[in-house]
């Protein structure tokens, strides 16, 4: 049986804790974190493996045959390094770093060793991306308006934008990766941000509002908006609209996905769709007056746990050795880091910030 680590105790490790518990066909053999009781927990609730606070000396002892390493956006670097040197294949957190230098030295050791690789971008395994991808390869997407708005995570390092890269850069990162995966790619951003609204939170220094205006390489544009404000639901509603001249489609990330004059027939409405005739939202006539929209709604649900696929789909490429259907590799997953550090770096100088992967 292959030997699976953990590197980073936390809240995610707990999350990936919980898939990996449903699979019998690997051994949790160590936990580490640089705070023993954390790795101790994992162990008492895994009922397997060894804690550690050095991941060296976990993999010095385990000899694991995969790792999934889950620490905080600081902390990358020596454990990537030491873990490619070693030719263990590991799961790794979003964001991949905080830096873009980092991130393409880990990526270019990556490919050197031909490395199996898997990035947290579980919303990339939704059921609600294929009906998504459908609909934009039939449409002509011009405008994409993406929303995410809520509150300051708990963990401590998440409030500062050194230790967290900011919201856009932490958390938006899975919006501005599901554009990518199931529509394009970006050429230009310019970001705005604000701070001075949330004044409770001890330690505080991130932006509290941020919005962005993004050119696509097809030629469409784009706006993310995300704030960390809020302290109700009732604030706004988060979600992704790709809108087509006659149509749009409108996805809450890993909850639903509706549609507005599409209508999907190869796509199997089955319990899991409800179609409607009722009006929602607005169109504008070509005479430029208002009327309500009456064409169908057709939503999907968000089926299973996206999470749980994910993990799965990296024990099964380290397992067989095929990383085919693995859908956010390493070096996918630092073009969306750069997408969103153009946003940051934007910020800063208060200009537009061309986008150009190397
Ligand atoms: N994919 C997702 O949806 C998702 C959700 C939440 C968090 N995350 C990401 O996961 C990462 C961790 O977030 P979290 O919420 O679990 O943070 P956390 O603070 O709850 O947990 C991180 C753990 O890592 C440990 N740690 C720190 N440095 C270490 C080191 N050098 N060696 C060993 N252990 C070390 C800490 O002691 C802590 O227990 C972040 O990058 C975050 O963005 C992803």
């Amino acid at each position: 049986m292959k030997k699976l680590v953990m590197i980073g105790c936390g809240g995610i490790g707990r999350y990936h804790l919980g898939h990996l518990l449903q699979f019998d066909d690997i051994e949790l053999a160590g936990f580490c974190d640089a705070m023993p009781e954390r790795a101790e927990s994992f162990v008492k609730e895994a009922g397997s493996g060894k804690a550690f606070t050095n991941f060296k000396e976990m993999y010095d002892e385990v000899k694991p045959d995969m790792v999934f390493i889950c620490v905080p956006p600081t902390e990358h670097g020596e454990i990537e390094f030491e873990t490619i040197k070693r030719r263990i294949p590991f799961f790794v957190e979003k964001p991949v770093a905080l830096s873009l230098d980092l991130a393409y030295k880990i990526r270019d050791e990556v490919n050197k060793a031909g490395l199996i690789t898997a990035v947290g971008f579980q919303c990339r395994y939704s059921n609600l991306v294929e009906p998504n991808i459908k609909f934009i390869k039939e449409k002509q997407i011009i405008f994409v308006d993406c929303i995410r708005i809520g509150g300051v995570p708990s963990v401590s390092w998440w409030r500062n934008k050194a230790t967290s890269g900011g919201q856009i850069v932490e958390q938006t990162i899975h919006q501005f990766d599901i554009i990518r995966y199931v529509f394009d790619e970006p050429e230009m951003v310019f970001t705005l941000g604000t701070r001075g609204f949330v004044t409770d939170i001890d330690g505080y220094d991130t932006d509290d509002l941020s919005v962005t205006v993004v050119r696509f390489k097809s030629g469409a544009l784009g706006t993310i908006s995300t704030g960390c404000y809020a302290k109700s639901g009732d604030a706004a509603d988060s979600k992704i609209v790709f809108s087509a001249k006659d149509a749009r489609a409108e996805l809450r990330i890993l909850n639903d996905l509706k549609f507005f004059g599409y209508k999907d027939t190869s796509i199997k409405t089955s319990d899991n769709t409800e179609s409607n005739s009722k009006s929602e939202g607005f169109v504008i006539k070509g005479d430029g007056g208002f009327t309500a929209s009456t064409s169908g709604v057709i939503t999907y649900k968000q089926e299973g746990d996206a999470g749980l696929l994910c993990d799965r789909a990296f024990i099964d490429a380290v397992i067989t050795g095929d990383a085919s259907k693995i859908r956010s590799p390493y070096e996918d997953a630092v073009k969306s880091l750069e997408f969103t550090l153009a946003c940051n770096r934007s910020m800063e100088t208060g200009l537009p910030v061309k986008i150009s992967y190397k």
